[in-house]
This record gives C-alpha cells, structure tokens and sequence, in this order.
C-alpha cells in the first residue's frame, strides 16, 4: 500500500489519484462543517466551486440550503456560513447543502478522478484511516492548504492518519511528505489545542472571535462517520455502515 500526502492542492498534479483512495482535510473548517453536517443526518453536501453556483443550483432545489465563507465570513443570503457548529440536526436534517468554501471545496473537486474520495479531519481521524485501510488501495491524502500555502493543521491531521495507516500495515510505502507529515504530527498528537496558536489561519480565526469553532475542530475522533464524496452522483453522502 502506497500512502502519499499533498501538501497543497497544486501538489496533486505530481501523484497518481485513478485507482487510489484519496481522503480531504480542510481541518478549518469546511472538512470539519462537513463531517458534522452528515453526523447530523444532512442529506447530502454538494461541493461547488462559487457563491453564484451555489445559488443557483440551490434555487433549482427546492428545501435546500446555501453555505460557505469567504475569509472566513459567512456571505450574503447564504443560509450558513463554514461553521461546524451551525451545521446542526435541527438546521440541516434531511436537507441538502450547497456548499462553497475558498480552500475545502476545491480540494475536494480537484481529487474528483480517485476511486473512492472520503473527507477527514479530527474530528474523525480514526475513522478516515480505518476506511482508507478497509478499501485497501494506495492513499492519496488531499491537503487543503490556504491559498496555495502549506496549513499546518491540514498537515497535523494528515500526518496522523498517516500513523495510523502505518500502525496497521507496516508494509505500507510512504511518500517523502507523508514521512514528513508523520513526523510533523507527533508533537501535536496529545495537544491538538496548541494548533490554536501554532496555525496561522487559527489565529485567524481566534481573533474573528471564533474560538469555539476552533474547539470544536481541534478535537480527535468524536465522530465515527466518514462522509464519501460521488462526484458521480455529485454529492457527498454518509456511506451506509461507515
Ligand atoms: C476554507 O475552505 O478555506 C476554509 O474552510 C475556511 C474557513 O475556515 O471557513
């Protein structure tokens, strides 16, 4: 099994996706929103490039809703921005999202061509690399980044993925930046609240005033759920039995 990390979406160009499994993080926070938004029994999340599409395709939908950010804001008669923590049953049970976000959503368009794609953050890390190694292909795992720049929460939770992919199939062939990610997650691996301060989009974030966002996504394993994107069906469900 061969386990490759991009750091950055630009990097998928060099890696071999038909065939592999590919996983995406955005940690902060589109993997995040989606990942919980699917716990909370959403009926599917579409991934979409811009606001306008969004809008759009969601008017075409009756019941649907609208959602994103822009520098981390919600944006104009959207129904919800990016936080995890608006994604709730009551907001998003049975519905379908049109989601729009400046990194997230286009990591998960630019991976459309792997066998299988999940969405992994911490909140489900344990879950990503059981699914990842359940499927049994190579892994491809899809940084978001910001902006074209490496994220170091992105790469945190990538390099514990890695670890435990590694745990379970000592055979596995590691990539250099998987290696690097690995090695890069260890000291994080029993303090992710220190990414609070260490990640430059957190500060960000923290002093937008979003701190419990920041709480809800730099906590490990609290759910057991692997949201699976189809860009065949274009959309991302909560696979049955995950
Ligand atoms: C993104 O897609 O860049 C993020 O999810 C930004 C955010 O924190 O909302």
């Amino acid at each position: 099994m061969k386990i490759d990390v991009a750091i950055t979406p630009a990097a998928l160009g060099s890696l071999a996706l038909a065939g592999a499994s590919a996983l995406v993080i955005d940690v902060l926070r589109a993997s995040t929103s989606i990942i919980t938004a699917l716990a909370n029994g959403c009926a599917g999340v579409v991934p979409v490039a811009e606001p306008d599409e969004a809008i759009r395709r969601a008017a075409a939908q009756p019941g649907s809703l609208v959602a994103g950010e822009r520098k981390g804001d919600p944006l104009k008669g959207f129904h919800l921005g990016n936080s995890p923590l608006e994604f709730t049953r009551e907001r998003v049970g049975g519905r379908t999202v049109f989601l729009t976000t400046t990194n997230g959503t286009g990591a998960l368009l630019a991976v459309r061509s792997a066998a299988a794609i999940g969405v992994a953050a911490f909140v489900n890390a344990g879950a990503a690399a059981s699914w990842a190694l359940a499927a049994g292909r190579g892994l491809v795992i899809a940084c978001a980044g910001d902006a074209g720049r490496r994220s170091l929460e992105d790469e945190v939770c990538a390099g514990l993925i890695v670890e435990q992919v590694r745990a379970a199939r000592p055979d596995a062939v590691l990539g250099p930046e998987a290696e690097e990610m690995a090695g890069q997650a260890r000291p994080y691996a029993k303090d992710l609240g220190r990414l609070a301060q260490d990640s430059a989009w957190a500060r960000k974030l923290g002093n937008q005033g979003r701190g419990a966002d920041l709480a809800a996504c730099l906590t490990l394993d609290a759910i057991g759920l692997v949201p699976i994107y189809r860009p065949n069906v274009d959309r991302i469900v909560a696979a049955p039995g995950l």
